[in-house]
C-alpha cells in the first residue's frame, strides 16, 4: 500500500476506536471511509459496513458470551446423531464459536482475522453457494439470518449442502440488535416465527432461549 493510503487507513481506524467508545459522530467516520477503498460507502453500503464491523463487532460480543454460545454449540453438535463429517460457518465473520472447515462470508475483511474456520471463502449468501449438495455434515448462522433478505433462498440452500442426518444451527439475539444495525436488519421476527420459518425447510425444529439468545437446530 503506498503511503497515503496506509495514512488515511490508519487514520480512519484510529477514528474508529474513538467512534466505537462514542466520542465522535457517525458522519466523522463517513466521511473519512470515503479514503479507505474496503470501508468507502460505509455505512450504507453493505460490504463496507460489513468491514468496518470487523473491528467493532468483536467488541460487542465479550469473550464469557462467545464461550458461553461455543459451549452450547458443541452441545448441539454433539446431540443426537453426532455429526462427523465436514463443517460450514455461514456469515462467519472474523469468528466462528466452533472451529469449523470452511466459513462463508461477504466481507473480505471479516474472513481475513477469523482464524477458526480452515477454509476461507468469501461470496454472497444470497446467491448459489459453491459447494456441492451433501457436502457438510454441520451448518452453522451465528447472528446472521436477520440481516439476509433471502432467508428462504439461503436456508433452501443450508439443506442443499447439507447430507442426510446434517444439521443446521442457528443464534440470534433476543434483545434485538444496536441502532447501527438496524440499518442493515432486514427480519425482525419473535422467536416462533423464526422457528415456523426454519420448519417450512427443516422439518421440526428444536428452539430455545437462555442468556438473551434464541438458539436453534434442525435435522435434514
Ligand atoms: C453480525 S455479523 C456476525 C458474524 C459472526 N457470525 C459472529 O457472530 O461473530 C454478520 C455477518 O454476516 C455477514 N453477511 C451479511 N450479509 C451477508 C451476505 N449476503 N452474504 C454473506 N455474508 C453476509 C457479514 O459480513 C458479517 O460477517
Amino acid at each position: 500500500m503506498v503511503d497515503g493510503a496506509q495514512r488515511l487507513e490508519d487514520e480512519f481506524l484510529l477514528k474508529l476506536v474513538d467512534f466505537a467508545y462514542g466520542q465522535v459522530d457517525a458522519s466523522e467516520i463517513e466521511k473519512l471511509s470515503l479514503e479507505v477503498s474496503w470501508a468507502k460507502g460505509w455505512p450504507k453500503d453493505p460490504v463496507a459496513f460489513w468491514n468496518v464491523e470487523t473491528f467493532l463487532w468483536q467488541r460487542r460480543i465479550p469473550k464469557k458470551k462467545r464461550d458461553f454460545i461455543e459451549t452450547e454449540l458443541l452441545k448441539i453438535k454433539e446431540s443426537k446423531d453426532s455429526t462427523l463429517g465436514k463443517s460450514l460457518d455461514i456469515g462467519c465473520g472474523s469468528y466462528s464459536y466452533i472451529v469449523s472447515d470452511v466459513g462463508l462470508d461477504v466481507s473480505s475483511r471479516m474472513l481475513k482475522f477469523n482464524d477458526r474456520i480452515l477454509e476461507k471463502v468469501q461470496g454472497d449468501l444470497e446467491e448459489k453457494w459453491n459447494f456441492s449438495s451433501g457436502e457438510f455434515s454441520y451448518v452453522s448462522c451465528v447472528f446472521g439470518l436477520n440481516y439476509l433478505n433471502k432467508v428462504d433462498f439461503v436456508l433452501s440452500e443450508a439443506l442443499r449442502v447439507l447430507s442426510q442426518g446434517g444439521k443446521f444451527v442457528v443464534v440470534l439475539s433476543a434483545k434485538g440488535v444496536s441502532a447501527l444495525h438496524q440499518q442493515h436488519e432486514k427480519q425482525k421476527f419473535g422467536l416462533d416465527s423464526w422457528k415456523l420459518l426454519l420448519e417450512k425447510h427443516f422439518g421440526t425444529v428444536d428452539s430455545y432461549e437462555k442468556e438473551d439468545l434464541w438458539f436453534f437446530f434442525g435435522i435434514k
